[in-house]
């Protein structure tokens, strides 16, 4: 597969990732996509917790929908909630795209019980200081994985790697800033410069991953209840998704997609660049700003990119993940 005039080293990274399941913790807002994330990690991955963040609801809020979905696909995970608030920007949350409760849309369950621990930073460093080779993937705000950066500097050397999702060439909460980023940007720019191997699959590439009318039928003809609980989920964050876009066929399953860069490398393009985030502009605060010149001076690329994604097989991926949970 072409990598573009960059180099190639990102590809060992990733199938390093791949030769087993990656052992991975999942740092998320539930949220829809969040949800399916839930789901591959739960299936394709050695999950060793869930971590949850303020984001697209307040964090009760995730924190509850996590909860929610780790007890409908029956596994024995920890959930940890994490930061209520972004390091200095003012909170901001995503009720217009998955609703008041974050996962609107479904008939869900009552959560088990309260989260496992209310220290997701503490849960995250201990786990990487005892555990050899843990993926962090974040996929929502990046508030608990900064804090946990800079709590502990020894994890940019003990994580095999972070693969987050966030980011890309244009922005959905402004002209140039995707929520992920937007949402905490003196977090981000502290997770893009932490130095160790980077993965990111911004909205370039999840914009390639859409929920189409096809794609969910091929949820909704699976048995079992899970499988109608999740097309239900997906037809609500679709509606709202294409209802605001002018040229989408279903919403963008962004937060899977990180997941499945270490999970599944082969399905994606990769590249190499720089890439750092803007936390002062009056019209740019939380841009990830790419280095995408030519010129040999260029910085020195920190960020493996996934800029094409085999779309049927990596959502025939997560289709067979929710048939497997689903009875
Ligand atoms: O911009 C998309 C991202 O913001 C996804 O992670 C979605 O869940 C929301 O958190
Ligand atoms: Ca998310």
């Amino acid at each position: 597969r072409s990598l573009g005039w960059m180099s190639d080293t990102a590809t060992p990274l990733l199938e390093r990732a791949a030769a087993a399941p990656p052992t991975i913790i999942l740092d998320c807002d539930p949220g829809h996509d969040d949800a399916i994330a839930i789901v591959v990690a739960a299936r394709h991955t050695n999950l060793l917790g869930i971590a949850t963040v303020a984001g697209n609801a307040p964090l009760d809020r995730t924190t509850r929908n996590a909860i929610i979905v780790r007890d409908m696909l029956g596994i024995d995970v920890p959930v940890h909630s994490g930061a209520e608030r972004p390091l200095v920007a003012e909170p901001k949350h995503a009720g217009h795209i998955h609703g008041e409760s974050g996962l609107d849309g479904a008939d869900l369950p009552e959560p088990s019980g309260p989260a496992d621990g209310i220290d997701a930073v503490g849960y995250i460093i201990e786990t990487c200081r005892s555990t050899e080779g843990v993926w962090l993937v974040p996929v929502g705000p990046l508030t608990n994985i900064a804090l946990a950066l800079r709590s502990a500097p020894d994890l940019a050397r003990r994580v095999a790697g972070i693969s987050l999702m966030g980011g890309g060439s244009f922005g959905n909460r402004t002209a140039v800033a995707e929520f992920n980023i937007w949402a905490d940007p003196e977090a981000a720019a502290a997770v893009f410069a932490y130095g160790g191997p980077l993965v990111m699959s911004g909205l370039d590439l999840t914009h390639q991953f859409q929920a189409t009318p096809e794609r969910i039928e091929s949820i909704r003809v699976l048995p079992g209840r899970l499988a109608a609980t999740f097309a239900d989920l997906f037809v609500f964050f679709s509606r709202t998704y294409v209802g605001r876009h002018d040229s989408l066929r279903g919403a963008p399953v962004h937060d899977p997609c990180a997941v499945l860069a270490l999970s599944h490398p082969r399905l994606f393009g990769l590249r190499e660049a720089h890439v750092t985030v803007e936390t002062a502009g009056v019209h740019t605060r939380g841009m990830t700003v790419i280095d995408n010149r030519r010129l040999l001076e260029r910085s020195a690329p920190n960020c493996t990119i996934t800029e094409s994604v085999d779309a049927d097989a990596g959502f025939e991926i997560i289709t067979e993940s929710i048939a497997h949970f689903s009875r």
